[in-house]
């Protein structure tokens, strides 16, 4: 995989001054060069409906379309009531359905998390993994990044100014780029197998 690697990221809060979009926001800065990062923002997807799946709301096909495009996901979760909001959620539902239609097979993965308690999401981003499982993603293990008061790290205006904190997502992404990288060789390798 010689060119660069992209990266499509999303946060799953709704908020003005969210600082899970302030973290995501902080990240399109850090990209590295071999890499790019393009938000989507979930707002207008409508609540899941199964009856719908065949014909999804033109956000959705559009949302799947941004996946299918990228080469790895980022996603930045608040934590709510010790696991991931109802809006991050119905987003994955839609991407990954109808059944054998799942825009996140195979995809390489990376989550980021920023909370007002001690934990920065720990708990969200635990639940989060388990859904990888069924959505057959590859999810990257280390470094995580759980920013907890998230409050005494971002400013007036969104901007994170905590340098830890900074240093840990630029580690992140450069781990998201090599995971991601390694992923492709090692699927490019099976494809070759296969068909020898
Ligand atoms: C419905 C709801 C549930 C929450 N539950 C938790 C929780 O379980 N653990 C936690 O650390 N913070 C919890 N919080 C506080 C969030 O960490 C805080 O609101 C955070 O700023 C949300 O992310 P955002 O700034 O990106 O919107 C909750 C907030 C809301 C609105």
């Amino acid at each position: 995989m010689d060119q660069k690697v992209h990266i499509l990221g999303f946060a799953g809060s709704l908020r003005k001054q969210s600082y899970n979009r302030a973290i995501l926001a902080a990240a399109l800065e850090m990209v590295p060069d071999d890499a790019s990062l393009e938000i989507f923002d979930l707002e207008r997807i409508p609540p899941f409906n199964q009856d719908l799946e065949l014909q999804p709301p033109d956000k959705v096909k559009e949302f799947k379309a941004r996946i299918r495009a990228a080469d790895a996901i980022l996603i930045a979760t608040p934590e709510y009531n010790y696991s991931i909001p109802g809006v991050l959620k119905n987003a994955i539902d839609w991407a990954s359905r109808p059944y054998g239609d799942n825009a996140f097979n195979g995809k390489p993965v990376a989550m980021i998390g920023a909370s007002i308690g001690t934990l920065g999401t720990a708990r969200a981003q635990y639940h989060l993994r388990q859904s990888f499982v069924f959505l057959n993603m590859c999810p990257m293990n280390q470094p995580e990044v759980m920013v907890s008061f998230a409050q005494d790290k971002v400013d007036g205006s969104g901007r994170l100014t905590d340098e830890k904190t900074r240093k840990k997502i630029r580690e992140l992404l450069e781990s998201l780029v090599a995971w991601t990288r390694r992923t492709k060789l090692a699927d490019e390798m099976q494809t070759k197998k296969l068909a020898a």
